[in-house]
C-alpha cells in the first residue's frame, strides 16, 4: 500500500499478473475492462479474463504469433471481437476475441525498388493500431520506413501506402504510428527525429500536413492525441516527454526530460478525464530510481506524482481504464516481466478485484489423487479383477455382431438370398443393363443432350400420361417464364 495524492486514488494497491520471461512490451485491455491482453518480449501474447480469473492472476491462453519476433504492439477492434498484433515480423495478424488466429497479412517483395508498389511491409513492424471507430481499417509502420492502412477483410494487399517526407532519398524507419480519436488524422515518428501528421482527405498521401523536423533527438516510441484533438504527447528515447499544441507546432508546449527510455515501445496514457498523463521510466543503474509511473496535470504542465512501480524493472506501457479506474503498468529487464495493476479499493470498480475477491479453488482438476490398484491373478472368479477396458474393447472388436460389422460384398454368383458380384453387385444395376435402359456411356455425356436425344422419338410415340389426354384435352399451354435471366 502506498499513498498517492491529487490523482483521485486514495489508497493504491497492487496486484500482479503472472511473470513472463521478458519484459512486457505491450498491453490492451478491451473497453468492457473484462479481456486484457500482454505481450513481450519472449515472443508471447497472453490472454486474461478477469471473470474467470482467480486470485492466482493466470493467463488462460496464451499465443505465440511469430516465433522469434517481439511482440511490439496490441490493438483490440472497436467492438473488441478481434484484435490486432503486431511484432518485430513484417506481418501484422488478425486474431478472434478467443485467440484463434483470422490471418496475416501478406509480406511485400523486398527486390521492389519503391515501397509504394509493394503489396505489404518488407522489414519489421514497429507499431499498428485498429482504428478507433472503422471496424475494418487497421494502420501499421514499419522499418521499413513506410505507414500501411489495410483492410482486415483483405490480407493480401494494403490499401494505401505512406511514405514520409525525409531530407533524403532512403530508408528511414518509422518507429510508431497512431491514429487521432476520430480516426481522420494519422501521426507517425519517423527514425530522423521528426514528427509528421496526415489528414485522410480526398487524393491524400505522402505529402504530410504537418511537418516537425526537429521532433526529438532519439527515435520517438510513442505519440497520442488528446480525444479534443488539441494536444499532442511524444515520448523518446532522448528521455523526455513533449506535449504540443497542434494548432502550432513549431515548438513544443512543455518538455519533460530525465525520464530514462531504454524501450522502444514506452508510451504515454491518458486519465479517463484526460486531466493527466501518464508515463513510465527505464531503470538505469546509475539513477537508482527503478521504474517509476509519472504523472502530469495537463492543464498546469507540470508533475503531480511519481508512483515507483519496481525498483529493478523497466516500465514501459501504461493505461488508464475508465471503466474499471484501474492503472496497468507492465514491467520487466531481459530476463522476467510482468503487469502491475494499481487499484484504490474504495474507487476501483470490478477488473483485477474480481480475481481478488474470488480464492483460488482448493483442489485443483491436476492434483488429483491416484487411487492404488492391486492384482490378485489367482482369485476365485468372483474376486478377479475386471479384465482392463482395453481387452474389453478387442474382444468385443472381434465379435461381428457386437462391433456391427458390415457385411463383406460377395465374390462369384450370389446364393442365400444375396446377389454376387459377377456382373453388377447391385440387383438393379444388373436388372437395368440386362434392360438396356441404361447405356455404360452415361458418365461420359451430357445429361441434356442425353435426355434431348430422345426428344424425337417421345414426341410420336408419347408413351405415358399424356396420350391418355390426347383426345380430350387442348394442347398444353406453358406458363411463360419470369425470370429475365431464363428468357435469353
Ligand atoms: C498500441 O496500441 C494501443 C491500443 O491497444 C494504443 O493505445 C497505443 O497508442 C499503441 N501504440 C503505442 C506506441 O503505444
Amino acid at each position: 500500500m502506498r499513498r498517492i495524492f491529487c490523482i483521485g486514488f486514495q489508497r493504491v494497491m497492487k496486484l500482479y499478473l503472472e511473470a513472463t520471461l521478458k519484459v512486457v512490451s505491450a498491453l490492451a485491455v478491451d473497453h468492457t475492462g473484462s479481456r486484457v491482453l500482454s505481450g513481450s518480449y519472449d515472443y508471447s501474447v497472453r490472454m486474461y479474463d478477469f471473470q474467470g480469473m482467480n486470485s492466482r492472476l493466470q493467463s488462460f491462453r496464451q499465443l505465440e504469433p511469430f516465433e522469434g519476433h517481439q511482440v511490439r504492439n496490441l490493438s483490440w477492434s472497436p467492438s473488441a471481437d478481434r484484435f490486432l498484433c503486431v511484432s518485430g515480423s513484417a506481418q501484422a495478424k488478425i486474431y478472434d476475441r478467443d485467440g484463434l488466429t483470422l490471418g496475416e497479412f501478406v509480406k511485400g517483395d523486398m527486390y521492389i525498388r519503391d515501397l509504394k508498389n509493394t503489396k505489404g511491409h518488407i522489414s519489421g513492424l514497429t507499431c499498428g493500431e485498429w482504428h478507433p471507430q472503422a471496424k475494418e481499417t487497421i494502420l501499421t509502420s514499419s522499418e521499413d520506413g513506410s505507414l500501411r492502412i489495410w483492410d482486415v477483410n483483405d490480407f493480401k494487399s494494403q490499401k494505401q501506402v505512406i511514405k514520409p517526407k525525409l531530407a533524403r532519398p532512403g530508408r528511414v524507419p518509422v518507429t510508431t504510428c497512431t491514429w487521432d480519436r476520430e480516426g481522420k488524422r494519422i501521426a507517425g515518428g519517423i527514425g530522423d527525429g521528426s514528427i509528421q501528421i496526415w489528414s485522410l482527405k480526398p487524393g491524400w498521401g505522402s505529402r504530410p500536413d504537418v511537418f516537425v523536423e526537429k521532433g526529438h533527438s532519439e527515435d520517438i516510441t510513442c505519440l497520442k492525441f488528446s480525444s479534443d484533438g488539441q494536444i499532442l504527447l511524444s515520448r523518446s528515447f532522448d528521455c523526455s516527454l513533449k506535449v504540443w499544441d497542434l494548432r502550432q507546432m513549431k515548438e513544443a508546449l512543455k518538455v519533460f526530460e530525465n525520464l530514462p527510455n531504454n524501450y522502444a515501445q514506452t508510451n504515454i496514457a491518458f486519465s479517463p478525464d484526460e486531466h493527466l498523463f501518464l508515463t513510465g521510466t527505464s531503470f538505469e543503474r546509475e539513477s537508482k530510481t527503478g521504474g517509476v509511473l509519472c504523472f502530469y496535470n495537463r492543464a498546469k504542465l507540470e508533475l503531480v506524482s511519481r508512483v515507483g512501480i519496481s525498483p529493478t524493472f523497466s516500465v514501459v506501457r501504461c493505461a488508464w481504464h475508465p471503466k474499471l479506474n484501474q492503472i496497468f503498468a507492465t514491467a520487466g529487464d531481459k530476463s522476467q516481466g510482468g503487469t502491475h495493476v494499481l487499484y484504490d479499493p474504495t474507487l476501483s470498480e470490478r477488473g483485477a478485484l474480481v480475481c481478488v475477491a474470488s480464492a483460488p479453488r482448493k483442489k485443483s482438476l491436476d492434483d488429483f489423487e491416484v487411487q492404488p490398484v492391486i492384482h490378485n491373478p489367482h482369485a476365485l472368479p468372483l474376486f478377479r479383477d475386471q479384465p482392463s477396458r482395453k481387452r474389453q474393447r478387442e474382444k468385443t472388436l472381434k465379435d461381428p455382431l457386437k462391433s456391427h460389422k458390415p457385411e463383406l460384398p460377395m465374390t462369384g454368383p450370389g446364393f442365400g438370398g444375396r446377389v454376387g458380384v459377377s456382373k453388377g453387385s447391385l440387383l438393379t444395376q444388373y436388372l437395368l443393363k440386362q434392360g438396356g435402359m441404361i447405356k455404360e456411356t452415361w458418365m461420359e455425356e451430357d445429361p441434356r443432350e442425353a435426355i434431348l436425344k430422345f426428344a424425337d422419338a417421345a414426341e410420336k410415340d408419347p408413351k405415358y400420361i399424356a396420350p391418355a389426354y390426347a383426345q380430350t384435352q387442348p394442347d398444353p399451354v406453358f406458363a411463360k417464364s419470369d425470370s429475365e435471366d431464363e428468357e435469353k
